[in-house]
């Protein structure tokens, strides 16, 4: 775990996505710091189970907000349930594959109170996706290459008010997102990192205001390696393989149905008198 400076980035943090995967090893990293944590993400019951184990361990308090960030008034709710508390990191890490990412704007609503305070921190999380295009995924590596652009400049702006911004780029990851994703596991070019490792750098990489940081000593040497061209055509061949799995599983599925349908309609027709 990676214990970071409460006087810089508490009293309190606030982490998107935190009902699950990284976001929630984000809320174990901060929590066993001290930071109190605002939990957001739509299930609220798991943000409720999150902070109450977290509160008894660590002592810290917690505040659960279920909301989807692809409403339009995410903001606004946001606002109404932070305002009285002194918000020293927000940690923007909500996102799905099928839908992108969601508070790549929440810099707007906490951007001034952080300058104001002046000191604290961003920590945006984005993807190694968002180093090239990803045919097949492509409006989601592009919102992921938003989200670096926005974080390097953002990281310009704040230095001179004293509030470091992070973008931190993983590659896969041990968590839900990579099955829901429609990804094998066994099949992808490098075992998924956990989520210890992908958090406890990217907090380290926060703490040492880097601009940017890719977890994991391979991954940064792809990154830095590969030309963009040809990971494109790896990432291509990757998705194409995941739209094959999901298109065979789809007519297998559907195949099952129509036999369920016609054993369904032969035993109808038997049940009648
Ligand atoms: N896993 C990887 O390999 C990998 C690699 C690179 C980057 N990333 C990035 O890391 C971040 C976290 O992903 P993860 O791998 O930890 O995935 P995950 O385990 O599926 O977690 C995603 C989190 O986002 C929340 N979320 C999804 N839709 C939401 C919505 N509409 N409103 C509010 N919250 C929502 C989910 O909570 P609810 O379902 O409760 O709303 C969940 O807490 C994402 O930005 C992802 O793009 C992941």
């Amino acid at each position: 775990m990676r214990r970071i400076d409460t006087s810089k980035f508490g009293p309190w943090a606030v982490v998107t996505g935190a009902s699950s995967g990284i976001g929630e090893e984000f809320a174990r990293q901060l929590a066993a710091s001290g930071l109190h944590l605002v939990l957001v993400a739509r299930r609220l019951s798991a943000l409720e189970a999150l902070g109450g184990e977290l509160a008894k361990a660590f002592g810290i308090h917690y505040r659960a907000v279920g909301l989807d960030l692809t409403t339009d008034d995410f903001l606004k709710k946001m606002e109404e349930a932070t305002h009285d508390l002194d918000i020293g990191l927000v940690v923007s890490n909500a996102g799905a594959m099928t839908a992108g990412d969601f508070l790549t704007t929440d810099h707007r609503a906490f951007g001034q109170h952080l300058a104001q305070r002046r000191r604290g921190g961003l920590l945006l999380v984005a993807s190694t996706t968002g180093l090239q295009g990803m045919p097949f995924a492509a409006e989601y590596a592009a919102e992921k290459a938003y989200v670096l652009s926005l974080g390097e400049a953002l990281h310009v702006e704040f230095q001179k008010v004293g509030v470091n911004v992070t973008v931190l780029l993983p590659g896969s990851v041990d968590t839900p997102m990579i099955i829901a994703s429609g990804f094998d596991p066994a099949t992808l070019p490098m075992k998924p990192m956990s989520t210890q490792q992908c958090v406890a750098e990217g907090l380290a990489a926060l703490s040492a205001n880097r601009a940017t940081h890719i977890p994991g000593r391979l991954n940064r040497i792809m990154a830095a390696v590969m030309p963009r061209s040809l990971a494109t055509r790896m990432y291509g061949s990757m998705m194409a393989k995941v739209i094959a799995r999901r298109s065979a599983s789809a007519s297998t599925q559907a195949d099952r149905v129509n036999e369920q349908h016609a054993s369904g309609n032969e035993t109808r027709l038997t049940r009648i008198p």
